[in-house]
């Protein structure tokens, strides 16, 4: 076996990519994770442009390349360093689009310039070409719906018979690449331009109908998607760096959305044809919560929560809005000084992104161990005296057990009402993202204190510093 300095250079890549998704795993290191990946991957590229050793197909366009990449590098980091921390889904969306356009532009590229050649690329390799262009645009135009759903621009949208609308564009995608694959029919790019927008709209439609709390699972399907589409970019050049980054992306993204989809109580079946029970697609307000609900004053909630031995914070999505993590971490200092025991029940799917919640925490420095998944804390609240909604909706929504109509019903909530008593804290009635109203409101037990957390939380410090 020849051992070059490009296969180094791989090899070299491939090793910090494993490295680097073994530091994503912990908020400690997951900076320094990112970090070392990109540098092997600045080796992998650098790499494969210079020290390509055969001659005939020695890479050149140099103009083209670092204009092209020059131009990527200048806009990623001005994105990355303008986005704020409550539109990193979106960012995260418009990447992995990016992921998957470019391996469906692989695809297209090489099939452009070996369709000519049509007997000397192979049938493996032509195989590689479809199946890069099938993930590729399904990832891409699937991951744009869910950027513009994520950023508000775009509603849940669905039709009668969509899902055998569905599951017709992706046979037919399928079975047209199998007959071009194997009977090489004359005009053969019509077909292949035809599979190229049946999976384009295929993504378009797979996404649309899919109501707000089961994005998550379909956020991670997609990454996983890229994930593939862009190993086969990896087999088809016989690129290891390529193949390993891929293959990683994608089997990190199937594990991510086989947990997401365990967390959510959904079967990867009903992912993949787009159809979940119940979407939000229905629209309106399922539900239908009813009734008054009481308020607590600052001083009340504060009076409370010093006389509580025990007190669960639950984080939500407005608490990334309110930018309210250091604060939240200060008032769980301070209770601690007072004797209170305090934890934080995390939701896996609370927030916009996959672990959105411990990064935000981590982020103001909370302890890990005082952050308890769902499974391990729904067990302790009704042991626990106050627990204290900060932001968070859907995933403290009773409708989730006890309302079969509901877009949510089903997936797995944290069990608040369980305990003696429920402070909410959000600045109106208004819904959370799965646009349903919250029964846990209307409860006895709970009293909402309204507010921007941030403004709530320090005025809640002020508060108990008095007592
Ligand atoms: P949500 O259900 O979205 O509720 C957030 C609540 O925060 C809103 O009701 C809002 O009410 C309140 N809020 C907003 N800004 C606030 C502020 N500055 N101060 C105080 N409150 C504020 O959040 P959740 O409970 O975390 O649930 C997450 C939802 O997003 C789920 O449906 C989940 O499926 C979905 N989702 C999750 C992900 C991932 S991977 N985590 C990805 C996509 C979608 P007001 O407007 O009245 O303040």
């Amino acid at each position: 076996m020849e051992y070059s300095l490009l296969t180094m250079c791989y090899l070299i890549a491939s090793i910090t990519f494993i490295l680097g998704l073994k530091m994503l795993s912990n908020p400690a290191s997951a900076r320094k994770g990112n970090q070392i990946a990109a540098i092997g991957m600045a080796i992998a590229i650098f790499g494969t442009i210079f020290l390509y050793e055969d001659e005939s197909i020695k890479l050149g366009n140099y103009l083209w390349i670092f204009g092209g990449i020059a131009i990527g590098t200048i806009i990623g980091a001005f994105a990355a360093k303008k986005v704020k921390m409550t539109d990193m889904p979106q960012m995260v969306s418009l990447f992995n689009g990016m992921g998957g356009a470019c391996a469906a532009l692989i695809s297209i590229v090489e099939y452009n310039h070996d369709h000519f050649y049509f007997e000397v690329l192979s049938n493996t390799s032509f195989m590689i070409v479809l199946a890069g262009l099938i993930i590729g645009s399904v990832s891409f135009t699937g991951s744009m719906i869910a950027w513009a759903k994520l950023d508000g621009r775009l509603q849940d949208y669905s039709f009668k018979g969509q899902h055998i609308v569905n599951i017709l564009l992706l046979f037919a995608a399928i079975g047209l690449s199998a007959f071009v694959l194997l009977a090489h029919p004359e005009h053969s790019s019509l077909y292949f331009y035809f599979i190229l927008v049946l999976s384009a709209i295929y993504g378009i439609l797979f996404v649309m109908p899919i109501g707000g709390a089961d994005m998550p699972v379909v956020i991670s399907l997609l990454n996983s998607f890229t994930g593939v589409a862009a190993a086969c970019g990896g087999f088809l050049y016989d690129n290891k760096a390529m193949m390993t980054g891929g293959i990683l992306v994608g089997a990190a993204g199937t594990l991510l959305t086989i947990l997401m989809c365990k967390a959510m109580n959904r079967s990867l079946t009903n992912v993949l044809i787009g159809s979940f029970g119940g979407n939000a697609a229905s629209g309106g307000v399922a539900g239908g919560a009813q009734g008054q609900y009481k308020e607590i004053s600052l001083s009340d909630s504060a009076v409370l929560m010093t006389y509580s031995s025990k007190v669960v914070i639950v984080p939500g999505y407005g608490l990334a809005v309110a930018q309210a993590q250091h604060a939240c971490h200060e008032l769980e200092k301070l209770l601690t000084e007072k004797g209170v025991q305090v934890t934080y029940a995390i939701h896996p799917v609370a927030g916009r992104m996959p672990g959105h919640m411990n990064v935000l925490l981590a982020e103001a420095d909370v302890s890990y161990e005082k952050l308890k998944e769902m499974e391990e804390i729904n067990d302790e609240f009704p042991s626990v005296d106050a627990v204290l909604v900060l932001g968070a909706n859907d995933v403290v929504n009773p409708a989730a057990k006890t309302d079969p109509t509901s877009p949510i019903y089903g997936m797995p909530i944290l069990d608040v009402e369980l305990a003696k008593h429920v402070i909410v804290n959000k600045r109106s009635m208004k819904p959370g993202y799965a646009g349903i109203e919250n029964d846990l409101f209307f409860r006895p037990k709970t009293s909402m204190l309204f507010g921007d957390s941030k403004k709530v939380i320090q005025d809640l410090i002020a508060e108990i510093k008095n007592l």
